[in-house]
């Protein structure tokens, strides 16, 4: 079954909109959304291979080392799972598996805006778990979560407490205020018992960064090319590949990563279903994604003013990555 909700897709309508505004700008500017097209998210998997890139990888390893923990904490005969953002739901299963196994009554709520990625997820995780219970939500996070709230208060077979959580560090596209941001409206629609998993890439030494963002197969690059690709598909534009480089680095003072496109050559671009044409100076960048890392410290103090607190830290032991769990801070006066 699925709570559909339609008004939320990105359109190519806001694609258009969102690359000629991005495209006036100063310094020119495209947002990570719009890298995951279908071979933008295949991309994006195949980076997940690259032996520099670690941060899948390390998730799942503390994940499978932090179940039993994560579930004794849990400690419940029954819990509502909420996803936020699904993607291949692949690293769910190692929660879910030992969650079915262990606890009586398990509900899984992904949510997601592509209704094409949930149907999916949803149809895969079936076949393989028959007696599972699923409700995918397609909508943004925060309304599928007050929808699930709704949806529990409603229903009485469904679990009250929920568990839940955003694996991959996608936390890390957000710039820091909007994370804070984030976080407090999810925070608004977390009650008293649940928890919270969150999935962050820890801040470290610069060439690690550096490498895990510029794989030697070249694969982050043609990830970071394929939306001037997607442009020319989806809005008629023309950019030629062969005049643009993938550029990325660790902006140590930012504490973030940072991806370019970076002209190799004065050129003008036309963009059909724009109607415009742009100018690109040599050397001049298109700003494609921030990808911020966080020291424990510093997440900390952004959970902290989010109203929320942690429950423990699960590193891995080479302290690259961290998976976050958190329950809300009780306010003393109404709870
Ligand atoms: C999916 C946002 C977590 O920031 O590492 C991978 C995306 N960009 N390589 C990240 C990405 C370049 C990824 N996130």
């Amino acid at each position: 079954m699925l709570i559909h909700n339609n008004e939320r897709f990105i359109v190519n309508n806001e694609f258009a909109k969102e690359v000629e505004s991005g495209l006036n700008d100063k310094q020119k500017h495209i947002s990570p959304k719009f890298f995951y097209d279908k071979k933008g998210s295949k991309l994006f998997e195949e980076i997940c291979k690259q032996p520099e890139y670690y941060l899948n990888r390390t998730e799942s390893q503390i994940l499978k080392n932090s179940v039993d923990k994560i579930l004794k904490i849990i400690g419940d005969e029954e819990i509502s799972l909420v996803e936020l953002g699904n993607g291949n739901s692949l690293k769910t299963r190692i929660l879910l598996e030992p969650m079915l196994a262990g606890i009586k009554n398990v509900f899984y709520f992904p949510i997601d805006v592509s209704l094409k990625m949930l149907k999916k997820s949803i149809s895969n995780l079936f076949s393989e778990y028959s007696n599972l219970k699923i409700y995918g939500v397609c909508s943004d996070y925060v309304t599928g979560l007050v929808k699930i709230n709704h949806f529990i208060k409603s229903k009485k077979n469904i679990p009250k407490r929920k568990f839940i959580i955003f694996l991959g560090s996608s936390i890390g596209n957000f710039d820091p205020k909007e994370a804070q941001i984030f976080l407090s409206s999810i925070s608004r629609y977390v009650k008293k018992n649940d928890l919270l998993l969150i999935g962050i890439d820890l801040e470290k030494d610069k060439s690690i960064l550096d490498r895990a963002y510029n794989d030697k197969n070249g694969i982050t690059a043609k990830f970071n090319l394929n939306v001037l690709s997607r442009i020319n598909k989806e809005l008629d534009g023309e950019f030629k590949l062969s005049n643009f480089e993938h550029e990325s680095f660790y902006n140590t003072s930012k504490h973030r990563i940072e991806m370019h496109l970076i002209s190799k050559i004065d050129q003008q671009v036309r963009i059909r279903s724009i109607g415009k044409t742009f100018q690109f100076k040599k050397g001049e960048t298109i700003h494609t994604e921030n990808s911020y890392k966080y020291s424990l410290n510093r997440l900390e103090k952004l959970v902290d003013r989010s109203g929320l607190q942690v429950v423990k830290n699960f590193v891995d032991p080479n302290k690259q990555y961290t998976l976050i769990l958190l329950k809300k801070i009780l306010n003393t006066a109404k709870s």
